[in-house]
């Protein structure tokens, strides 16, 4: 299939179907899928978007395997569908469900006060795990409400899968490294001590598009550049490379830090490439966004016009929907609400 012809198939389903139709779409995606998108956000606002379609019975999501699968648990009744179910997130791949269930069972032998908290770039299992354990999902967009929260409901917090964005956010909060601590699913466990003291326990997981991809070698190596050029991080990037910066925060988050500069700022943003070189082009007149690298998510590429195309031509034989086994959906969705209402 040609692009011309994706593009003809998409263009043609999308006004036959109307409004029982709604193609979601990330921040990372590509401009040729972007611009199909009927809502385009970072994980949170998908999410809240998700969680609040009124009319459409399918929801075509372009983004990453866990993005579509929240949407489908916070959009029962609705077919859920990701033009290419292998485009998956390693990070959400760090946390396999048996071995978060082992280092809890480790945890909750020293102590029970404490809330489990998984990022959004988790599978359903993890999220249903936190939902029956009474804890909360988080975005970058909100991680530090979501902690603070927790933190004030129980005084200790095991949050999964990312350890930067969970140390960046816990250092925001005011709390010492000496607190935080990390578990390390490759290791023999951790002594009951280190779990007594820690304010934070992290998963050892990592985005790889942004660790160690970013570094804060690379933020002074861009400000020696270029004198008085400003710096926006990711904080899924480690929090040496977030100290170095100027800012960090989601991928809405730097949007909105770009409208907010004056006339003239240059300024290089830390984060997946097709968002940094999109939001360059729009804001060309203004001011000059620079990638501070040049960084793909692969997973996030995979989704592409063909595959839109055929997914909407076929989307009566259900190829692509992404279907979540009640038991979790229902667990997941107590994660999900409770980070909606926090
Ligand atoms: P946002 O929550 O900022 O959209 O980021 C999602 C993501 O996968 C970042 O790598
Ligand atoms: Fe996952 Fe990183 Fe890609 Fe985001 S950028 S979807 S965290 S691999």
């Amino acid at each position: 299939m040609t692009h011309d012809e994706a593009r003809t198939i998409i263009t043609n389903r999308k006004r036959e179907l109307g409004d029982k139709l709604i193609i979601l779409g990330h921040h990372y995606q590509n401009d040729d899928i972007l611009e199909y998108a009927d809502y385009v956000g970072d994980s949170l606002e998908l999410a809240r978007k998700a969680s609040r379609i009124e009319r459409a019975e399918s929801i075509v999501f372009c983004g990453v395997y866990f993005m579509a699968e929240t949407a489908a648990i916070l959009a029962p009744g609705r077919a859920v569908y990701i033009p290419d179910p292998a485009a998956g997130c390693p990070l959400a791949d760090m946390a396999p469900p048996a071995e978060v269930l082992a280092a809890w069972d480790a945890i909750t032998q020293v102590t029970r006060s404490v809330v489990p908290i998984t990022y959004v770039n988790s599978t359903a299992e993890l999220k249903a795990f936190c939902g029956r354990n009474e804890g909360a999902v988080c975005t970058s967009g909100n991680a530090r409400k979501i902690l603070a929260w927790a933190l004030e409901k129980a005084g200790k917090i095991f949050f999964m899968p990312d350890r930067n964005l969970g140390r960046n956010t816990a250092r925001s909060l005011g709390i010492p490294d000496g607190e935080i601590v990390e578990w390390d699913p490759g290791a023999a466990g951790m002594d009951r001590d280190a779990i007594a003291k820690a304010r934070v326990i992290l998963w050892k997981g990592w985005c790889p598009v942004h660790f160690p991809e970013f570094s804060a070698e690379d933020v002074s190596a861009i400000r020696t550049r270029f004198p008085g050029i400003k710096v926006i991080v990711h904080p899924e990037t480690d929090p040496a490379t977030v100290a170095a910066s100027d800012l960090s925060g989601s991928t809405a988050m730097i949007l909105e830090y770009l409208a907010s500069l004056g006339e003239g700022q240059k300024v290089a943003v830390g984060t997946e490439a097709h968002m940094v070189y999109r939001a360059a082009r729009a804001n060309r007149f203004r001011i000059d966004v620079v990638p501070l690298k040049e960084v793909y998510c692969e997973d996030m590429a995979k989704i592409t016009l063909e595959k839109l195309a055929q997914t909407l031509s076929r989307l009566e034989s259900g190829q692509g929907r992404v279907e979540v086994a009640p038991d979790i959906a229902e667990h997941a969705m107590k994660a999900l609400d409770a980070m909606l209402r926090i």
